[in-house]
């Protein structure tokens, strides 16, 4: 038996369920066009936004990686070692939208069947501010993207009205996703930031905007490491530096967190998972908690820029996964560990003692020698 890869995710058909996240490799034609012939079942462009958009003085990324014989990790180039993240503070995409406009029509009459979301930022503080929103809106789906992702989740703003910041803010996240969604023609997908304290309630607002599918995650706020001789940090200019995101292998345990307390409550929305993905044995981890589709972006960069061998493993991985398991499409398997995620006291314990979370007065065992934590 082969298994049918494609999926159907906002209403929207996709060959597969993999797309190259918002990011360089999708930060112009040539590497879209490079993406859909290598197989990718969609990308979403590089964020495009009206404001100036001026990067740093230096690299935009640079890559931790871990030694197998010491517990370091450093940015420093050197043999045998392995990836451990990427760490970036690079802004969103600095062409202008009419650099956009003709080459996202382009791309689409050239690969009408492979799916183009546009990743679109503006800010949210005054009414101007959010026309811009509808003027991006507008502006991609007219000239033929399938969907628009909001970027609620850039990491590296100094304006309080913008990215992260109003991904941290329930009360803009509803509003900016209302005001797309009184234009929008297609899917809205909103990107939320992992950096707050119940993702739950973020991904609540953004659905009472009226968002059909959250995306999650953008890059955790992170700063690079100080070098022991320099005394500088890893990655500066001026020997300043500032927030920046982690991304790659380190991130996806905490972001497969983030995305099952939403999926858990939230089980009949649709969720696009991203963060440490390089093959599918990670992507699995987002379809098992429920996710329809899944994004990458760090392993991409690191291969060829935009991800040829990435997208083979994982096509490959999820055929030969579906035949083993004798599957025949993703909506056969997607959820179904979802469950499985519990409070703590659902975790057995070794003796027939109840463990009530701590609410309840156990008793405490004596201890003598040293406490588990
Ligand atoms: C250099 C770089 C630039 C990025 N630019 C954007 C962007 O413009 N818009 C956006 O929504 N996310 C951006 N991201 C975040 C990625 O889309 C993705 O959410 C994140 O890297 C986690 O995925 P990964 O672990 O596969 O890297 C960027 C990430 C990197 C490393």
């Amino acid at each position: 038996m082969t298994g049918d890869l494609s999926v159907t995710f906002t209403g929207i058909r996709f060959e597969n369920p993999f797309l190259l996240a918002s990011a360089p490799p999708t930060e112009s034609e040539s590497n879209i066009v490079k993406a859909f012939e290598a197989g990718w079942g969609g990308v979403v462009t590089k964020t495009i936004g009206l404001h100036p958009v001026v990067n740093v003085d230096g690299p935009k990324t640079k890559f931790l990686r871990a030694t197998p014989d010491s517990p370091r990790i450093s940015m420093q180039k050197r043999p045998g070692t392995a990836l451990h993240s990427s760490w970036n503070w690079e802004l969103i995409s600095d062409k202008p939208l009419d650099w956009w406009v003709p080459r996202i029509t382009k791309i689409k009459k050239a690969y009408p069947q492979r799916i183009l979301v546009a990743s679109i930022m503006a800010g949210s503080g005054s009414d101007d501010e959010l026309r811009n929103w509808q003027k991006l809106a507008t502006a991609c789906q007219a000239e033929g993207a399938d969907a628009l992702e909001l970027n609620l989740s850039c990491p590296h703003m100094d304006r309080k009205d913008m990215g992260s910041n109003i991904g941290k803010d329930q009360g803009l996240i509803s509003i900016v996703t209302e005001v797309v969604k009184e234009v929008a023609k297609v899917p809205v997908w909103a990107k939320l930031t992992p950096s707050t304290t119940d993702i739950v309630e973020e991904a609540r607002a953004a659905f009472l905007g009226g968002a059909d599918a959250i995306t999650s995650s953008n890059t955790f706020p992170s700063i690079p490491l100080i070098d022991p001789e320099t005394l500088e940090f890893e990655m500066n200019v001026d020997g300043l530096v500032s927030s920046g995101g982690l991304g790659g292998p380190a991130i996806l345990p905490q972001s497969l967190a983030k995305m099952a307390q939403m999926t858990q409550a939230l089980p009949d929305h649709s969720f696009s998972g991203i963060g440490g993905i390089a093959e599918f044995s990670q992507a699995l981890n987002y379809f098992l908690l429920g996710c329809g589709t899944t994004q990458v972006c760090t392993a991409a960069m690191l291969d060829h820029a935009i991800g040829p061998n990435i997208i083979k493993s994982l096509t490959d991985g999820m055929r030969a996964f579906m035949e083993a398991k004798g599957y025949s499409t993703l909506e056969d398997f997607r959820g179904i560990r979802r469950d499985r995620v519990v409070t703590h006291s659902k975790i057995r314990r070794p003796d027939a003692k109840a463990y009530h979370g701590g609410y309840e007065t156990e008793g405490y065992a004596a201890t003598t020698g040293t406490p588990d934590r």
